[in-house]
């Protein structure tokens, strides 16, 4: 049976919802699900945008030949071919062997690369600012490389000011009926699935995300079709600004948070401690993870919302806390900037920890590291309040 919904009077949502997938690309958890979208457009010609992850062709075939209702389908645009949209382009190939395929140049080569036969169908390869006409519909394609892959794309229907956006303004989270964002209290229930879809998968990719947003900036948009979540038709400037923050590693929030690694508990005391004293010193937004038991997207996308960041680790094996330096390594590679750090560290003896993660933080891009630091040796004692208070001062003098 299909499942769409209308995005405007010609244009169809074609996608589908995935909650059997447990990881997106197989590391980050997606509880709440994802969407693949896809959209399908009634013009003189006809136009189906993107196809969707494997696992939901079918879905995505009932509504394409549904929408269709007997017609043909004349271009198959792709906007970008990471599989998780890319995976069904063959299906459609082979059941619509007239259709013409519209892509970049190093999108036809990863079609290619995955073994698509694109060969037997006109290919009509875009750059910048190629224009293609579906009768009412005008389109004008941007390149968008490294957003999130190099051969990415978006187009924009001049027409009726819609942006198809490839992964750009996407979020994790399964539609389940809801199209659009202002169906939802996004800002409730989305914007942390969102923040962790942006950071972990876009995150790296700061400047190119901004420089497609400059593009875009004289372009008068109207509604966004992003290939994950709901589509914007109201308040595009909330999430343009989520992402303009992202984008340029500004933090969303003055706030604290506090990431530690414990094996007995002990260094998690140190964190407690530190926490409250933070809140009675009137900082409240603190928030508190144990990099043991939260998973590592999580961690990354609290990263880019809080302005100030406290890493509490204990000393293992001459190193920092595994886990620890995994959630370290992950934030320089996804190109976290612009934090204000502190260190708290812990060793029964040889404590190392807090030298290594301070050069950990000094390989990254305008990081601050603050000099006041804490050291427990195995458990935080009573006589070292004045240091955790002093810590505490010294994070909250830096946010002023
Ligand atoms: Fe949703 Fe980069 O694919």
């Amino acid at each position: 049976m299909y499942s769409v919904r209308k995005v405007t009077d010609d244009l169809y949502w074609v996608g589908a919802n995935d909650h059997r997938l447990a990881l997106f690309e197989n590391v980050h958890p997606i509880p709440r699900g994802v969407s693949y979208n896809s959209y399908l457009l009634l013009d003189e010609q006809t136009v189906l945008f993107d196809a969707v992850d494997w696992s939901a062709c079918r879905q995505y075939l009932e509504n394409v030949e549904h929408v269709l209702a007997g017609r043909s389908l004349d271009y198959l645009v792709i906007h970008h071919m990471e599989p998780d949209h890319g995976a069904s382009v063959e299906e459609i190939l082979i059941r619509y062997p007239q259709v013409k395929i519209v892509a970049t140049a190093k999108a036809f080569a990863f079609m290619r690369q995955f073994g698509f036969h694109v060969d037997g169908h006109e290919c009509i390869q875009v750059k910048d600012k190629d224009t293609l006409s579906s009768g009412r519909h005008q389109f004008t394609f941007l390149t968008a490389p490294m957003v999130h892959w190099p051969e990415v794309a978006v187009s924009f229907d001049t027409t009726d000011g819609i942006l198809f956006s490839a992964d750009a303004f996407g979020t994790f989270g399964a539609l389940d009926g809801k199209l659009f964002a202002d169906e939802v209290d996004f800002d409730r229930d989305w914007i942390d699935d969102a923040r962790r879809y942006y950071t972990n998968i876009v995150g790296k990719y700061g400047a190119n995300v901004m420089a497609l947003l400059k593009k875009a900036e004289g372009l008068d948009i109207k509604t966004i079709c992003p290939l994950h979540g709901p589509v914007w038709r109201k308040d595009l400037g909330y999430f343009m600004d989520k992402h303009i923050h992202w984008a340029t590693y500004q933090p969303e929030e003055k706030g604290v948070l506090i990431v530690y690694g414990s094996m007995y508990g002990n260094t998690e005391a140190a964190a407690q401690a530190l926490a409250a004293r933070l809140c009675e010193k009137g900082m409240t937004n603190v928030a508190v993870y144990d990099v043991s038991n939260t998973h590592v997207s999580q961690l990354i996308a609290e990263s880019f919302k809080y302005s100030h960041i406290v890493l509490a680790s204990v000393t293992y094996n001459l190193g920092i806390y595994p886990p620890m330096h995994s959630y370290l390594a992950d934030m320089k590679a996804l190109n976290l900037q612009k934090r204000t750090f502190a260190v708290v560290e812990n060793g029964s003896w040889a404590c190392k920890s807090g030298d290594l993660m301070r050069k950990e933080l000094e390989g990254m891009k305008e990081m601050t590291v603050l000099d006041a630091d804490l050291t427990v040796t195995s458990a935080l004692r009573d006589d070292q309040a004045g240091a955790v208070d002093a810590l505490a001062d010294a994070v909250l003098a830096s946010m002023a």
